[in-house]
């Protein structure tokens, strides 16, 4: 068996998270302060990408809001941040509700999405958010509460799912989660029966795939329904296209492209493993022939995030004869969109201590950090990326590769079951950091397995002095920054 180089995944890093990664003082300052694991999260970032999305739908010519997927991270510090742009938050417990109310989001800056319990809805519905609802079911409950409590008429948005056309040949995926497109008759008579408690605002899908036509071909659908409803006598308003733009991770196509047909080939024994025990990943060998699907994200996403909304708004719209974005701006409706990993790209990054590197064989060691497979979900997720050595002592080091290993004691504790090749290998007492990890990576599993702790979160700022930090519950926008010139007092200052 020959054995080959390295196999690298080199992380895309903007300015700021290579900035903040070098602070190496800095860091470990923090993390002997606050214990590994440590969250740590970039405000600053989030308002960019929002911007980005905004001038997006800009270009186009759309009027509409971004909805913040707040399920892909828990930090207060984001919630607020977001609070003081112009985006609006999706949330989807009651909890996430009570957040965003807290954080500074008025309800009409509010959706509930996702399947929800009747506290949720009594609570939304006192509040006055949106409503987008998932079930036929859900709808009926929402006009009940309504009804019983005597509240004033709600805005709904009715998710759809199980789109079909004719003469296509792109399947939709099944879905658990919205109605079917042959039920909506079941919608309207809903609507009929509470019209003084709800008011139709529009459709809605969210689509976990990165499939252009599939999507394409959902957001024709929420079009279709849109006229329907407008036959029946309702005023909708609103296309909501869900999430999933999603986040280009690796820079280099060639580093993706390499991983993969190393990978390949190491499950046919061609290559040394570069995975522990020769974990496929959706791969297998089958009498020497590859088998099965990769089951790993595409990290490599160059059309991702606001590129990749930029190329679904430019698409033609299957039914129509012209583009999404023109059938959205002809009808005179506004597009909402509610991303979460996409709009925390390059706003978070999970660091840990290095305990113990021992050997694993001859070749490779067990890098073991005090943290877990559940604080950096990253195989859950099938996302992989090389962490970021932050030394604790300068000096010479000597190259290395490995696996990284968890704090529980479990077999099954794998930071990352790919191999990694290290120009300096770690040592205890050194920091790993895990960048661009805000998007579900760092909170949405953590638990207390073990009684272990999960990560304290602190969000950072950089301005023309350096970095500032304050713990994540304890931050707040700047409450006299000036975003622009307030008017009663520059007559005043002007007098
Ligand atoms: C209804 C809904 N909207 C938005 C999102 C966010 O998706 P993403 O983080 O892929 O943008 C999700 C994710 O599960 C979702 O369920």
């Amino acid at each position: 068996m020959t054995v080959h180089s390295p196999v690298p995944l080199t992380p895309r890093m903007s300015d700021l998270v290579g900035d903040l990664t070098s602070e190496s003082t800095l860091i470990a300052s923090l993390v002997d302060a606050l214990g590994s694991p440590l969250n740590l999260i970039l405000p600053q970032q989030i308002r960019r990408n929002v911007d980005e999305f905004a001038r997006t739908m800009a270009v186009h010519g759309l009027e509409g809001s971004v909805y913040y997927a707040h399920k892909a991270n828990r930090s207060s510090a984001l919630v607020r941040e977001l609070a003081d742009t112009d985006a609006r938050i999706d949330v989807a417990s009651l909890a996430e509700l009570q957040h965003a109310l807290g954080s500074g989001f008025a309800p009409d800056r509010i959706m509930t999405t996702g399947p929800k319990t009747p506290e949720f809805l009594w609570l939304a519905l006192r509040s006055g958010v949106t409503i987008n609802v998932d079930t036929v079911q859900e709808l009926t409950l929402v006009g009940e509460i309504s009804c019983a409590h005597d509240l004033p008429r709600v805005d709904v948005l009715v998710r759809l799912s199980s789109f079909t056309s004719s003469g296509t040949t792109i399947s939709s995926r099944p879905s658990r989660f919205g109605v079917s497109t042959d039920g909506v008759d079941a919608v309207f008579s809903v609507l009929d029966k509470f019209r003084d408690q709800l008011r139709l605002l529009g459709f809605a899908y969210h689509l976990d795939t990165i499939g252009i036509p599939e999507k394409a071909r959902a957001f024709d659908g929420c079009l279709l329904a849109m006229e329907e409803a407008r036959a029946r006598g309702h005023d909708p308003r609103v296309v909501d296209i869900g999430g999933g733009f999603g986040v280009d991770y690796v820079a280099d196509a060639g580093e993706w492209d390499a991983f993969t047909t190393a990978l390949s080939e190491a499950v046919l024994g061609r290559r040394d493993p570069i995975t522990w025990q020769s974990t496929g990943y959706g791969l297998r060998n089958e009498g020497g022939r590859l088998r099965g699907t990769l089951g790993l994200y595409p990290a490599h996403r160059p059309v991702s995030g606001p590129r990749y909304l930029d190329s679904l708004l430019s698409t033609d719209a299957p039914n129509v004869g012209s583009t999404l974005a023109e059938a959205v701006l002809d009808n005179m409706h506004r597009l909402w969109i509610e991303p979460g990993r996409s709009l925390l790209d390059q706003c978070g990054v999970v660091v840990g201590r290095v305990l113990e590197v021992r050997p694993a064989n001859e070749d490779e060691s067990f890098v073991r950090l005090d943290l877990n497979a559940r604080d950096i979900s990253i195989e859950e997720h099938g996302v992989h990326l090389d962490p970021v050595l932050v030394p604790a002592r300068i000096g010479e080091r000597r190259p290395g590769a490995g696996y990284l290993i968890g704090n529980l004691c479990l077999e099954a504790d794998f930071i990352t079951r790919r191999k990694i090749w290290f120009d300096a290998m770690p040592e205890p007492g050194d920091l790993l950091a895990f960048v661009n990890t805000a998007g579900y990576f760092m909170d949405f599993s953590a638990d207390h397995a073990l009684d272990q702790p999960i990560a304290r979160v602190v969000a950072l700022s950089r301005n023309e002095s350096g970095w500032s930090w304050r713990l994540d519950d304890q931050y707040w926008p700047d409450p006299f920054y000036r975003s622009a010139p307030c008017s009663s007092i520059s007559s005043q200052e002007g007098s």
